[in-house]
C-alpha cells in the first residue's frame, strides 16, 4: 500500500474520552513487535512473524510515516490504526483512478472488546475527514474476520463487494460520511 499523499503530518495528538492517537515513540517498539509476532492478531492476515526477525528488522522508531496512529491506552500503546493509498492493481476500487485511501486496524488481543478500536477509528476517521474533505476511505477485510467486519459495520462502512484474495473470501466496503460508534458499555 502507498503512503497517504500530502498532509499535515504528525496532527496535534487526538484525544478521544478514553485514549490518545498520536505519532509512533521509541517506547512502542516492544508493542509493535508483539503486534506482528501475535498468532491471534495475524489470523487472517497472512500469519504471525517470527519474534527473532521482528527483533532484527523493527527500526528503534517503528511506524513512522504520513497516516498511521499509535493508540495509547493510559500511557502504553495498544493497536494502531492506518490510513495508505490502496494498489491500483489490486481488486476493489471505489473511483476510476483507484488509489483511494484505505484504514486498517491492529489491536492487541487485551485490548479487544472494550470498543477501543472503534473509538480509536471513529477519531482517525473524524481526522481523515477534516484533512481530506469529501473523500471516500475504503477497507478491506477477511469475511471470516468477524470482529473487524463488525467493526467496520460500526463505523458506518457498508459492503461495496466481495472478492477472492490471498486464498480467501475479502470483504470490502466504503464510508463516505464517517459515524462514529454509538455504543457505550
Ligand atoms: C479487528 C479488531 C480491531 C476488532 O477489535 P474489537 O475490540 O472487537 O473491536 P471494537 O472496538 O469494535 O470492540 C467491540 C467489542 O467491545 C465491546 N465493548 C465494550 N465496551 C464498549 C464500548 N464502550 N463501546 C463499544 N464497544 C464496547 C463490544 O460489546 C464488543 O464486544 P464483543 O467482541 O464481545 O462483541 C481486533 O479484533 C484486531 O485487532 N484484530 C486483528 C487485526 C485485524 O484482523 N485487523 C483487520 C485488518 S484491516
Amino acid at each position: 500500500m502507498a503512503e497517504l499523499g500530502p498532509v499535515g503530518w504528525p496532527p496535534a495528538p487526538i484525544r478521544t474520552e478514553r485514549l490518545v492517537l498520536r505519532e509512533p515513540e521509541a517506547r512502542d517498539r516492544t508493542a509493535f513487535i508483539e503486534l506482528f509476532a501475535s498468532p491471534e492478531v495475524a489470523a487472517h492476515l497472512g500469519g504471525p512473524r517470527p519474534r527473532a526477525e521482528l527483533e532484527r528488522a523493527v527500526p528503534e522508531v517503528p511506524g513512522r510515516r504520513p497516516g498511521l496512529f499509535v493508540v495509547d491506552l493510559d500511557g502504553a500503546m495498544i493497536g494502531t490504526v492506518t490510513f495508505g493509498r490502496r494498489d491500483a492493481e489490486r481488486p476493489g476500487h471505489v473511483r476510476p483512478d483507484a488509489g483511494e485511501a484505505e484504514l486498517g486496524y491492529l489491536f492487541l488481543p487485551e485490548a479487544w472488546g472494550r470498543g477501543y478500536a472503534a473509538e480509536a477509528c471513529a477519531a482517525a476517521l473524524g481526522w481523515f475527514a477534516d484533512a481530506f474533505p469529501g473523500e471516500p476511505v475504503v477497507l478491506c477485510t477477511q469475511t471470516a474476520n468477524v470482529r473487524s467486519v463488525r467493526l467496520a459495520a460500526n463505523l458506518g462502512f457498508t459492503e461495496v463487494e466481495r472478492f477472492e484474495e490471498y486464498g480467501a473470501e475479502q470483504w470490502f466496503g466504503a464510508v463516505t460520511t464517517p459515524v462514529a460508534s454509538t455504543k457505550t458499555g
